[in-house]
């Protein structure tokens, strides 16, 4: 299978528009060595032609314009995108959806239904998509069993619900349900080679774990290094963990728990434009080239 990396930012990217923090004016200075990056998004492909668009970022239009494979190639209105998979209804992940407005069919999407509620109350794109193209909304399974997509040949799609964090808009954002936030694996059948993707994860529980060691790649929440990063920079008092994310340092974080998968392309994405590991030269950079973690960057794509 083909993955392609369009945006591998956390919400806000980097730089982000109104941050002045140590790595966002460096960036700006040209005095950090690293890269800019959009709002958090991949896509999925087993023939380079067609396209499971996993999250839809605020960036969308300038990520599908930087990516050929996804254009319009038959007739006059056309996308490789044939499926959108939402992991959950942040804002970086589904405001993106908007932009799609003017497909000229139903926005195929995929996701748990509590993100479907969220989206149909506390930020309400589904409805309002119903006065432009409109939607088919198809639940996921949340006990891990899979599900396919029409169109999308020899990929099959298993989800599983993640312990992190429903957005500030959701009406239970202090009250977790399960599937506000999902991780899938993607396994290609005919290959049995299997991708993980969980751009926000919380908890390595027991899922998580079995996924992180039988994936052959692995796409994983890369937001902090640590977690009281943003107190740390003066930006906010708000933990890693709650905004449902897992650091990479320190004990139980997630250079740790990575070091159980032996087999696997480890790369961190969603990641946070205070995160050190943004600066190619930084010691926390470093410490993940000694631990074989790559950092995704925009237009990274892998061919498992
Ligand atoms: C998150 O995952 O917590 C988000 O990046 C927050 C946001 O988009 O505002
Ligand atoms: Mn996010
Ligand atoms: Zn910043």
């Amino acid at each position: 299978m083909k993955i392609r990396v369009l945006g591998s930012g956390a919400g806000g990217g980097f730089p982000q528009w109104n941050c002045n923090c140590y790595n966002c004016s460096r960036i700006r200075q040209g005095a950090l060595r690293g890269k800019r990056r959009t709002q958090s998004s991949i896509a999925v492909s087993h023939d380079n032609e067609n396209w499971v668009l996993f999250n839809a970022s605020p960036d969308i239009r300038t990520q599908l314009e930087n990516f050929p494979a996804a254009q319009p190639k038959h007739g006059l209105r056309d996308s490789g995108i044939k499926a959108i998979v939402l992991i959950d209804s942040q804002i970086d992940h589904t405001t993106g959806l908007l932009t799609l407005r003017e497909s000229t069919r139903p926005l195929e999407i995929y996701c748990s239904e509590m993100v479907k509620q969220d989206l149909s109350t506390g930020f309400p794109l589904f409805a309002m998509l119903e006065h432009y193209c409109g939607i088919n909304h198809h639940p996921v399974p949340l006990d891990g069993s899979g599900f396919e997509i029409p169109g999308i040949e020899d990929l099959r799609f298993h989800s599983h619900a993640l312990k992190s964090k429903a957005p500030p808009y959701s009406p239970h954002r202090h009250d977790p349900h399960e599937g506000d936030n999902i991780g899938i694996v993607v396994e290609q059948v005919s290959t049995g080679r299997k991708l993980y993707y969980a751009p926000g994860l919380g908890e390595i529980e027991p899922r998580v774990q079995a996924s992180i060691q039988t994936a052959n790649c692995l796409l994983v929440d890369g937001t902090f290094w640590q977690h009281d990063e943003m107190a740390r920079a003066g930006i906010s008092q708000k933990l890693a963990l709650d905004m449902g994310h897992l650091p990479q340092s320190g004990p139980g974080g997630m250079i740790e728990a990575l070091s159980a998968a032996s087999r696997a392309r480890k790369i961190l994405i969603h990641i946070n434009n205070t995160n050190p590991i943004l600066d190619e030269d930084s010691p926390e950079r470093k410490i993940l080239d000694e631990a074989g973690i790559e950092v995704a960057y925009d237009g990274l794509e892998i061919d498992l």
